[in-house]
This record gives C-alpha cells, structure tokens and sequence, in this order.
C-alpha cells in the first residue's frame, strides 16, 4: 500500500472515530448502533444528529427489513459485512440466526459495536457475530465461505474496487446473495425541492430569522452552497457509485436496482415541534417522495442494488 493511501485510510478511520464518539454521546445509543436499543434524542447543538427511532422508521418506509431479509436468505447462513461501522446490521442479522463476520478499520466504530453485541439482550435464535478491526481490502475471505454479502454506505469507500470485488465474488456462493445501498449524486432538482422544504418547514438547525438572513446573502452572493461533505476514502465516490453499479451487471443475476429517498431524508430528521407534528410533516413527504421516484419525477439519494451470484461462472 502507498503512503498516501495509508495515509487516507488512517484520516479516514478517525472521520469515523470522531462520528461514532458523537453519536454515542453522554450514553446514547445511535440507531446505527443498536437500532433496537436506540433511545430518542434531539439534537442539542449544531453539527449534533438526530436520533429517534420513530422518525427513522417512518424515513427508512421498511427498506432496512427488506436488506436485513435478503441477506439472512440462508437460515444459519454465514454473512460478510463489509465495511460495518459500529455494527447495527450484523448485530440484526445475528438476531435473525445468521453467523456475521464484520470488518472495519475504524476502533471506535469496532468498539460500539463489540459492546453493544456484549449487552444485547435479545438472545433468542442469536446466530453471532465477529466484529473486526481490519482493513476489509486485507483480509484473506476465503472461498465460497458466504452465503451473502452486505455493505450499507461501504463499497464506494473502497479503493481498488475492482481488484476487491475479485474476492469477495470468490467468497461468495453460488446462489449467495449480495446487496449494496449507496448514496449518489443529488441532482438539482432535487436539491432544490430538499431546500425548499428546509427553509419552510421549522428546524432544529435555523430559525426562521437564520433562514431569511442566509437566503439574502445568497441572492446578493455573500454566500455559496455549503458543499458536500465527504470522508476522506468518499473522494471522488460519484464515479465509485457508478462503478458498483457496472460491477453488479458484469458478475451478478441483478435481482433489483432501485432508488428512494430524493429530497425527504434531510427535511425529515431536521424538523422540529411536537413530535406528533414532526412525525406527521416526515409521512407526508416521505409519501410524496415515494410517488415521485416511483413515476421518475425525481432521482432517489439512496440506491439499492441486490445481486446474486450465478451458479455457473460468467
Ligand atoms: C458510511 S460508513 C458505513 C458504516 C456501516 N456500514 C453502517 O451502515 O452504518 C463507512 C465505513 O467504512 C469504513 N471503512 C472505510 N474503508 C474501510 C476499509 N478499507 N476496511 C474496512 N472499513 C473501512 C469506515 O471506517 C466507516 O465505518
């Protein structure tokens, strides 16, 4: 490895180091922890997240399930979570019998998640689950060793993708199951309808006095678009994005390649009153996001590609 890639990969563990030590603030639970145990916390200062089962349940419209589904096809079956960060979906997958071999190179995601699989209290049919700190792109994974492969936000901050996608393709079954989400590029129809909804809708981030003050100094340029933040392996992701994408066609049976979520994630969590308002305003356009991704009328964020590896080798 070169330097500089070690480099980025060590500015990249601390990215999520320093995520994890905030979402796991004073005690908190993060959904992306334990979604089961997570407890509701609003955010109290800028740059805090929210956490709140309830509103990523109605935001999530069931899609976590259905990955979680697809991926414990194998009753017993014997799982990859590349890229796992603090762990939440190998520790469901374990709770739905599988046996889950995770990998990341970040310590404070590895040890959230290796604490939260030494509380979890939902033992019943618990398969189990290896939460390692280990460069995913190092590791020997085996031959035909799994029966699916999952990465939620993980294969677009690979480097070599091709090279990686070799091996995990080798451990992977014949039949075995392999699903992807992946965030795109947010065009700017979208983008603007997202906008829209921020500046209308009351949020923890601004008050409406903020709002009015920013959308000035934007029209008088002032100010740009803040822009979009990435991890430091993310660099370059909208061309990974694609080359996922590309791969899925070339080496699996593509099952579903679809799209959701076009402007109602962010709006969603950055609302603010009570919650029977929040949780109200976040169906609503979580219902008219859908309809409009389903007619084509807007671009979903959040790309779901499910594969299965042929029987016989292409
Ligand atoms: C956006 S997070 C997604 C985490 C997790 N899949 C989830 O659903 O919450 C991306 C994760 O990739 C990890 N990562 C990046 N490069 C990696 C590598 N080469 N090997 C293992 N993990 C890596 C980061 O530390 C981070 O936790």
């Amino acid at each position: 490895m070169t330097d500089d890639l070690q480099t980025l990969k060590r500015e990249e563990a601390e990215f999520f180091n320093q995520s994890a030590a905030v979402r796991m603030k004073d005690g908190r639970v993060a959904i992306e922890a334990d979604m089961r145990r997570a407890t509701r916390r609003l955010p109290e200062g800028p740059g805090e997240g929210l956490i709140d089962p309830e509103m990523t349940r109605i935001v999530d419209d069931g899609h976590t399930a259905r990955f979680l589904d697809l991926a414990a096809h194998q009753p017993g079956g014997r799982v990859l979570d590349v890229c796992c960060g603090m762990g939440w979906l190998s520790l469901e997958l374990a709770r739905r019998g599988q046996f889950v071999d995770a990998y990341d190179i970040s310590p404070g995601a590895i040890a959230v998640g290796r604490q939260m699989l030494a509380e979890n209290p939902y033992k019943d049919g618990f398969g189990g689950v290896t939460y390692n700190l280990q460069d995913v792109t190092e590791v020997d994974l085996g031959v035909e060793r799994y029966d699916a492969v999952i990465g939620n936000s993980a294969f677009h901050h690979i480097n070599d993708l091709p090279a990686f996608m070799d091996r995990v393709t080798a451990a992977l079954k014949p039949g075995g199951i392999i699903v992807t989400v992946d965030d795109m590029p947010v065009g700017e129809k979208e983008r603007a309808l997202e906008r829209l909804l921020r500046l209308a809708l009351p949020t923890f981030d601004r008050t409406y006095r903020q709002k009015a003050v920013d959308v000035f100094k934007r029209l008088v340029g002032i100010t740009k678009a803040p822009p979009e933040i990435f991890t430091p392996m993310e660099q370059g992701k909208h061309d990974s994005v694609f080359e996922i994408a590309d791969i899925w066609h070339k080496r699996y049976e593509v099952l579903e390649e679809s799209f959701r979520g076009a402007f109602s994630l962010g709006p969603s969590m950055t609302v603010k009153g009570p919650h029977v308002f929040r949780y109200g305003v976040a169906r609503v356009i979580v219902a008219l996001d859908r309809f409009c991704c389903s007619r084509r009328l807007t671009k979903g964020y959040l790309r779901v590609m499910v594969g299965r590896k042929p029987l016989t080798p292409r």
